[in-house]
């Protein structure tokens, strides 16, 4: 089961640390967020992730990290300055602004029909450089990684004698002045990419264009993505990129719809022949602008032809933010533990019923917020039995706090969901941003509590995995917490640990409790380390 509605996710990520509004005690910034603890453990699991499969395992690849402000000539050969633009409409009653080719020639906010012309808007960032604001000391903010790559290509090669085919990959900040930032964190004004530019001999650039279609659907399915939920787009002619002569996007099936996740594009000669000093005698098959700055030849001498050659590229390039949406998205599921009777969901379903009565008569609630609140609480209310957990995003949308009887419902629904039910995220231990908890049954008993912090201690230290103690409840609501932030293993120390118990045989062991199938080992203490280091290798 993945996440139904992006409500889930959104609840679940502000509650438990994943994923904050940007600038929010400021009311916030449009198209921004902010990472939390969880958040950037996960972000910073997945980018690993990537970085080993490409860099580290592969035996054709160099890594770097380019400057995120460059001159800004590299805006005016990339082709940025000039075609990376989005048409766009003002609407004439309530002043906003809209992408043309999104809304259908009417305005989303007040359904005004009244809309300028489409005008070009260009989406980078414009920002000062140096202290004297003179019209030409000017640069952008880079709104792809790519860039990066591209002008240090013969920087790369002269370093490294690499021979094509070669790739060079990068993570880093992009940012795009996005007119409609929208869905969460899948478009947002800052993000990150992952980004390889794969250099090849021309000829041999669409055999590598296909591989690498394969090889990135592969990849994700290795950090936990389903198939069915992942769909290759071979874009149109009319949509590719001013750079591009084929693209397959990978789409995948996010809460909101199936949208891109990932863009592998070949790019060509374009790239490194815009940049390029002394065009003319490349031989480009690109169309591109003369460049009267560069000072290089962007070339790879091949020493059996004794050529210059201008290699294709081919650009695998995965949204790092779009990326863990997507991980979220999958690993969430709303379990039952065991069957909720129907005489404790009985005054739930009075109190959700009493709740969307009192939303639908609310007149100080914005339009959007009512609808919104009204759509999802019904869904819930549908199949109340399996979606009760999800009262809990309900109450933490826009506008829920207004309505008097949202504390009754939450009073009735916090104790069911903690009997019954359990929200799970189950990510591939790779991924987790906590790979395991260590818990004293009781956390008044001094030796169980010592024991239990030593072993987080003992484990921590080896440096492979974040580990974490957690004596804030009892047992039963401890492992739900994990659950929901996707820890795949809990440690419990309790009597039988310290030999207190009615088997002595158990002495120095704890049980392990693993987070999908809920079912419980014992384990030496002596032996843990080598035991959870086997567990997350295998991805168990
Ligand atoms: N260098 C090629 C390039 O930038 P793109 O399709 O414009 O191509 C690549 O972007 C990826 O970056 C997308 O597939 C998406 O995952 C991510 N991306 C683009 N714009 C984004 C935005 N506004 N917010 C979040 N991610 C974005």
């Amino acid at each position: 089961m993945a996440a139904q509605t992006m409500e889930q996710l959104v609840s679940l990520c502000k509650r438990r640390g994943f994923i904050f509004p940007g600038s929010a005690v400021y009311g916030g910034l449009q198209g921004t967020y902010d990472y939390g603890p969880l958040g950037v453990e996960l972000k910073n699991n997945l980018k690993l992730a990537w970085w080993r499969a490409n860099v580290w395992e592969r035996e054709d690849m160099e890594g770097i990290d380019a400057a995120i402000l460059m001159n800004k000539l590299t805006w005016r050969y990339s082709g940025h300055e000039e075609t990376f633009v989005d048409p766009m409409v003002d609407c004439k009653n309530c002043k906003m602004r809209w992408r043309a080719d999104q809304i259908s020639g009417k305005c989303p906010n007040c359904a005004s029909t009244e809309l300028t012309e489409p005008r070009p808007f260009n989406l980078m960032f414009k920002t000062q450089i140096g202290p004297v604001p003179d019209p030409e000391s000017f640069s952008y903010l880079r709104p792809e990684t790519a860039q990066g790559i591209f002008v240090n290509f013969k920087h790369v090669l002269d370093s490294t004698s690499r021979k094509l085919p070669f790739g060079i990959a990068q993570i880093g900040k992009a940012f795009r002045n996005e007119i409609t930032p929208r869905n969460f964190i899948f478009r947002v004004r800052e993000f990150e990419q992952m980004e390889i530019e794969f250099f090849v001999r021309p000829g041999e650039d669409e055999g590598w264009h296909k591989k690498w279609v394969e090889d990135r659907i592969n990849w994700w399915l290795s950090v936990g993505l389903s198939r069915q939920n992942l769909e290759p787009y071979h874009q149109k002619p009319e949509e590719l990129a001013h750079y591009a002569k084929a693209t397959v996007d990978l789409l995948y099936r996010f809460p909101h719809g199936l949208e891109e996740l990932e863009g592998i594009a070949n790019r060509t000669d374009y790239d490194l022949g815009s940049h390029s000093k002394d065009q003319g005698a490349l031989g480009l098959k690109a169309r591109v602008s003369p460049n009267s700055h560069s000072t290089d030849k962007l070339t790879w001498f091949d020493p059996e032809t004794k050529q210059h050659v201008v290699p294709f590229v081919i650009e695998p390039s995965a949204g790092v933010d779009r990326g863990v949406l997507a991980l979220l998205s999958e690993a969430y599921a709303e379990e039952q533990v065991k069957p909720a009777p129907v005489d404790r969901l009985k005054p739930v379903e009075e109190a959700l019923g009493t709740f969307l009565k009192s939303v639908g008569r609310n007149e100080k609630l914005p339009a959007q917020a009512k609808e919104a609140l009204l759509a999802e609480g019904e869904r819930i209310a549908h199949a109340l039995g399996e979606r009760l957990p999800s009262i809990a995003g309900l109450l933490s949308m826009p506008g829920a706090e207004s309505i008097e009887v949202a504390k009754k419902l939450r009073g009735q629904v916090d104790p069911v969901v903690d009997e019954f039910y359990r929200t799970v995220l189950h990510f591939k231990p790779h991924l987790a941003p906590i790979k395991v908890a260590v818990l004293p049954l009781k956390k008044n008993h001094p030796e169980i509590v010592s024991t239990a912090k030593s072993i987080r201690r003992k484990l921590q230290s080896s440096g492979a995995m974040r580990i974490v103690y957690d004596d804030t409840g009892a047992i039963g609501k401890l492992y739900r917490r994990q659950d929901e932030i996707g820890t795949p293993f809990c440690i419990t120390v309790d009597f039988d640990t310290l030999g207190e118990g009615k088997d002595a045989a158990l002495a120095n062991t704890v049980t392990v409790r693993h987070r999908d199938s809920m079912a419980q080992e014992r384990v030496a203490i002596s032996e843990l380390e080598t035991y959870l280091r086997e567990k997350m290798q295998s991805g168990a």
